[in-house]
C-alpha cells in the first residue's frame, strides 16, 4: 500500500504524517518530537492556528534543515482555518500569519477545520452568541485565491459531512483534495468514504488510536479485543493495526506520537499487510464514533441543531 497518496489536483501527499495536537507538552518536548520525526522519516506534518504550537513546529523545521534531514520540498505541511477566520476578509492574513509563525514561504495543504464560522476571536468551545450563518461559497472561493497566490499548494477541509462535501464539490472551482475526520476501527466513516472515494477526496484520519491518554480521547479502541487478537497474530501493536487498516480502506492518518518508541511503531506499517480475516473482523466490530462535538449545537443560533444534523446522521 502506498506511502504517497496522488491527490485530485495532480500533488502527492505522504500518507501518514504526525499530528501535532497537544495540551500538556513543553515546547522543548514538541520540538524535539517533531525533529525525531523528521530523522525517523516522517514527511507530513499537520498543524493548525487552532493547536497554537505553530511557532515550534516552524522552529522543528528549521532545526531539521540545519541538520540537512530534509529540505523544504520534502516536507508536506498542513495547517487549518480556525471557525473564527472564516470569513473571507480574514483568510488570506489567517494563512500569512500562520506562515510567518512557521517562517514558510507555502504551505502544502490550507484546510477548513470545522464547517462552521464563529464571531472573530470566539474561542473554542464557542458560546451560544458566537455563531454566524456558514457562508462555504464566500470561504471557499478566497481559500481558492489562497492556491492562486501560490501560498499553499493544495486546500482541503476537515469534519465535513456527506451532505456538506457533495454542495461544496458541486460548485467548487478546486476541489477539496482531503476530507479529515475522526476515523479508526470503531468508526469506519463507510459512508464518507465511498463518497469520497466517488469524487476523488482522500480522507484523511484524525485521532487514528482514538487519542487515548488525552481527555477527549479513549483507551477503548487499543484495547478491543478483535484488534488485540489481529496485532498477535501478526506481532504488531493494536495502533499498527489501526493505522495499517486505515491505509488499506486507502486512507491517510495523521497519529499524534511524541514518544520515539510509539512514533517510529505508528511509522512501521508499509511493510506487511492485514488478511482478508483480519479485515472481515474489523468490519465486524461494533461502531462508537467518541468525538460527537456536540457542544457545536444548539437549537437557537447554530447551524446544527443537533449532532445528527453536525454529521448528516452519521452518528
Ligand atoms: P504519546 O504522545 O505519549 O505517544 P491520536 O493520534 O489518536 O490522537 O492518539 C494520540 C495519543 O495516543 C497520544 O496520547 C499518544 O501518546 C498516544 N499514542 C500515540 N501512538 C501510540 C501507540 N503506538 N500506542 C499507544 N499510544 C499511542
Amino acid at each position: 500500500m502506498a506511502k504517497v497518496f496522488k491527490l485530485n489536483n495532480g500533488g502527492t501527499m505522504p500518507s501518514v504524517g504526525l499530528g501535532t495536537i497537544s495540551f500538556n507538552e513543553s515546547d522543548e518536548k514538541i520540538k524535539f518530537a517533531i525533529v525525531t520525526a523528521i530523522r525517523m522519516g516522517y514527511r507530513h506534518i499537520d498543524t493548525a492556528s487552532g493547536y497554537h504550537n505553530e511557532m515550534l513546529v516552524g522552529e522543528a523545521f528549521r532545526e531539521a534543515f540545519r541538520l540537512e534531514l530534509c529540505k523544504r520540498e520534502d516536507l508536506f505541511v498542513t495547517t487549518k482555518l480556525s471557525p473564527d477566520e472564516m470569513a473571507p476578509e480574514d483568510i488570506i492574513p489567517s494563512l500569512q500569519n500562520s506562515l510567518s509563525k512557521m517562517k514558510l514561504d507555502y504551505i502544502d495543504m490550507f484546510m477548513i477545520h470545522w464547517p462552521l464560522q464563529l464571531k472573530k476571536g470566539s474561542k473554542m468551545p464557542p458560546r451560544e452568541g458566537d455563531f454566524l450563518p456558514l457562508d462555504l461559497r464566500s470561504t471557499w472561493a478566497t481559500m481558492e485565491l489562497c492556491v492562486e497566490k501560490g501560498l499553499t499548494k493544495s486546500i482541503g477541509v476537515s469534519n465535513f459531512n456527506v451532505a456538506i462535501l457533495k454542495d461544496l464539490v458541486s460548485w467548487a472551482k478546486i476541489p477539496p483534495v482531503v476530507n479529515q475526520v475522526e476515523l479508526h476501527p470503531r468508526w469506519q466513516q463507510k459512508r464518507l468514504r465511498e463518497y469520497c472515494a466517488s469524487v476523488g477526496i482522500i480522507v484523511e484520519a484524525w485521532s487514528p488510536l482514538g487519542a487515548p491518554g488525552q481527555k477527549y480521547g479513549t483507551h477503548d479502541l487499543l484495547s478491543n479485543l478483535t484488534i488485540k487478537r489481529i496485532a498477535d497474530k501478526h506481532q504488531k501493536t493494536p495502533a499498527q493495526i489501526c493505522l495499517r487498516w486505515i491505509l488499506e480502506c486507502g486512507c491517510s492518518s495523521v497519529p499524534k506520537s511524541f514518544n520515539r518508541l510509539r512514533m517510529s511503531q505508528n511509522f512501521g506499517i508499509f511493510d506487511w499487510k492485514l488478511d482478508e480475516e483480519d479485515l472481515q473482523m474489523i468490519e465486524s466490530i461494533p461502531q462508537n464514533k467518541y468525538f460527537l462535538a456536540s457542544f457545536l449545537c444548539n437549537k437557537t443560533t447554530s447551524p446544527y441543531r443537533s449532532v445528527e444534523d453536525l454529521w448528516d446522521g452519521d452518528v
